[in-house]
């Protein structure tokens, strides 16, 4: 089925890739920015006939009416993304990632045309788990930093309220992302990595036993597809991790996998026993109940995006622009 779907934070890292994928598959796709890192990532989309760009910052209220104006689903995505950037402007990050994010979801449920919400949580919102141990999405939560807190309260908003019975919300709570988009990001572990690899630079791994989950930008977009296309009273009211149990890793074997690409790599490792973020996550439940399945892993991110630089396609990838904090 068609929809007309806004997607928040359009022009990020996940948002330039997730409106292109909902174009392909026949959507009306309004994309709602404030245009923090540029708006470059769009320019191919920008002709599309079923693509329409609002510029607004959504701590805004006057930019809500006419965001939902005729929309029946809503990705939201916009936020101030990542631990060091809600770190560095903490009173911003509760502004956007908290109260911009409520008025925009009261609105949704004052709006009857929109019946879909899915928002983008994070697996940081777990924190540091038992070691050994998987954690899933009945496991308690423990989020060590101010950007998983606010995602932690904002779940509790989005699942906690009175909703219509035909509203179905749902919380997407992400992995660690990689690979290539219209918005490279080279301050997610993978990614920067492969371009210090890549320039020539010496690797220093800090913490290389800690595990995380990781997903490659393509199928985390994919998800938000997927529940978008999945019957309401199977996604309504629901939170599902994204990724594949199997795409757990500890740095020292992303390093791994990146030294079996690029043999002659420069890698240190640099002792330390603690790390608040140190989880392993199980993703049965997507695949079970909505039948996610990834296309790509790690060494297919660490493939293209050392392609990319290789190639000169992205010419300076140190730049600010595909970073998240200055
Ligand atoms: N990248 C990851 O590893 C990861 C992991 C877990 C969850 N997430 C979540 O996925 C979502 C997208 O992440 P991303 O990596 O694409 O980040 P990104 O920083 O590349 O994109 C965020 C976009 O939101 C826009 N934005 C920010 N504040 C806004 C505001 N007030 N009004 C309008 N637009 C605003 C920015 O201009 C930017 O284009 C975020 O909610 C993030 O927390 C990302």
């Amino acid at each position: 089925m068609a929809r007309n779907i806004l997607v928040t934070g359009a022009a990020g890292y996940i948002g330039s890739v997730l409106v292109r994928q909902l174009l392909v598959a026949g959507h009306r796709v309004r994309g709602l920015d404030a245009l923090f890192f540029g708006g470059d990532s769009l320019l191919s989309v920008f002709g599309h006939p079923r693509f329409e760009f609002q510029r607004a910052d959504l701590r805004d209220p006057a930019a809500l009416a006419p965001a939902l104006a005729d929309i029946d689903a809503v990705v939201h995505l916009a936020a101030i993304v990542g631990d060091p950037a809600c770190a560095q402007q903490p009173d911003l990050a509760e502004a956007v990632n908290l109260d911009a994010a409520v008025a925009l979801f009261e609105r949704c449920l004052a709006t009857p045309s929109v019946r879909r919400f899915v928002f983008a949580s994070t697996c940081s919102n777990y924190g540091r788990a038992t070691p050994g141990e998987f954690v899933d999405e009945t496991s308690p939560l423990n989020p060590v930093s101010l950007y998983a807190r606010l995602k932690v309260r904002f779940e509790e908003c989005l699942l906690g309220s009175a909703v219509r019975s035909d509203f179905a919300p749902t919380a997407l709570r992400f992995a660690t992302v990689h690979g290539l988009s219209p918005r490279p990001r080279f301050d997610l572990t993978v990614n920067e990595f492969v371009r210090d690899v890549t320039l020539g630079r010496t690797l220093r791994i800090f913490g290389e036993q800690f595990w995380r989950p990781y997903c490659h930008v393509e199928d985390l977009a994919g998800s938000c597809g997927l529940v978008l296309a999945s019957p309401p009273e199977r996604v309504g009211r629901r939170v599902f991790g994204v990724g594949d149990t199997a795409e757990n890793y500890q740095k020292r074997m992303l390093a791994d996998e990146i030294r079996a690409q690029v043999p002659d790599a420069r890698i240190e490792y640099v002792p330390r026993i603690e790390d608040p973020r140190d989880y392993r996550v199980d993703f049965s439940r997507i695949r079970a109940e909505l039948g996610f399945a990834i296309t790509k892993r790690v060494p297919d991110g660490i493939r293209e995006v050392r392609a990319a630089i290789l190639a000169g396609v992205i010419a300076d990838p140190d730049h600010v622009r595909y970073r998240n904090i200055a």
